[in-house]
């Protein structure tokens, strides 16, 4: 089974990308499935303009996928920017794309409601996302809820371009695991850079202390009973603590004497653990930039092979001639 999927580098990597996308990227990985995972840079250039930044962000999302655990051996790991038939693609699928279907994206109309400029880029979106999975015939993609309607408008293209000129793309499946669907931020809503309420993967112990205590929680007394199901501090506790433990921080929720303040302390601890193996392995990788690149440069290879196989069939599908 061939497994895809892709991050922008709009921003540093948090809980929600980890819980919600990267670790199920690694499962399929260790299962043995071919993986396919990359680095969305053209997407993120529909809402980046600063080359620094593009830069920079690119270089921590492909050194922190690499120190949590995106093996090389294992997965074609690149950027989407090294796979030039991709935007090819996106083309020849625009052409099968009713205008109507991408003026209807939650995530567009999400965009524009927060005031950036609707450029063609932000409009197309879910087109060019369609080309990335469906340009490696792509079984299964590992995301976030967020990402579930991109997912329906790629399956709905790959038909569409299958009814118009014969069956040639293979129609994905979306894997959405439903209890890291949406991971809260510090503030109860969906974590998400652009909220500016997320609780970074790499950062230091002290720093994830810090964050974890500015979430926000309700102003009952420590002395009273509390409610674990409204409390966001629980919610992310039920993702890194294991069972046993979980019941017990509830147990202590309900009887009271137990504050936020505990619960949050115990949420950096295991924020702390999880993530110390990675981080070390990050502060490596990073005086080694010349090995991701390595790492990035060889799974370009192996995308741009698979992807000019799919396209020497789409090209053929739709009568376009070419000279190379
Ligand atoms: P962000 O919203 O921070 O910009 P991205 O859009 O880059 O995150 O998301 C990258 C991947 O991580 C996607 O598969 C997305 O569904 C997943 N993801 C992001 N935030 C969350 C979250 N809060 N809960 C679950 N999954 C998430
Ligand atoms: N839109 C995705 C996000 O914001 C990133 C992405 C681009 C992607 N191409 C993809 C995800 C292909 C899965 C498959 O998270």
């Amino acid at each position: 089974m061939r497994s895809l999927s892709g991050i922008q580098p709009s921003g540093r990597l948090h809980l929600g990308n980890y819980f919600g996308a990267i670790r199920q990227y690694l499962k399929f990985q260790d299962e043995g499935n071919e993986c396919f995972y990359f680095i969305a840079n053209y997407h993120a250039l529909t809402t980046i303009s600063d080359k620094k930044q593009m830069e920079e962000i690119t270089t921590h999302v492909a050194t922190a996928f690499l120190a949590l655990g995106i093996d090389p051996e294992k997965s074609a790991f690149f950027l989407q920017s090294d796979v030039p038939q991709v935007t090819e693609l996106a083309w020849i699928l625009n052409c099968v794309c009713p205008v109507s279907m991408m003026e209807k994206a939650t995530s567009y109309k999400d965009k524009i409601s927060k005031g950036l400029a609707a450029n063609m880029g932000l409009l197309d979106y879910p087109v060019l996302q369609a080309a990335d999975i469906l340009i490696y015939d792509s079984n299964i993609v590992p995301i976030g809820q967020d990402q579930k309607q991109h997912l329906e408008m790629t399956r709905d293209l790959a038909i569409k371009f299958n009814l118009a000129f014969g069956e040639t793309l293979v129609v994905p499946e979306a894997h959405i695991v439903p209890e890291v669907a949406v991971v809260p931020g510090i503030d109860g809503q969906k974590m998400s850079k652009s909220y500016d309420n997320t609780i970074e993967i790499f950062q230091t112990p002290k720093a994830t202390k810090k964050r974890c205590s500015q979430i926000v929680t309700d102003s009952t007394p420590l002395e009273e009973p509390k409610d674990p199901d409204k409390c966001t501090v629980f919610a992310m506790l039920k993702l890194l603590a294991e069972p046993a433990e979980v019941e017990e921080i509830e147990k202590n929720y309900r009887s009271g004497s137990y504050g936020y303040g505990h619960a949050k302390g115990r949420l950096a601890e295991l924020v702390n653990e999880l993530f110390a193996e990675a981080r070390k392995k990050y502060a490596e990788l990073e005086k080694n930039p010349g090995f991701v690149r390595d790492v990035l440069g060889e799974g370009g290879r192996k995308a741009r092979e698979v992807a000019e196989e799919t396209m020497i069939r789409v090209r053929n599908a739709c009568g376009i001639l070419t000279n190379r």
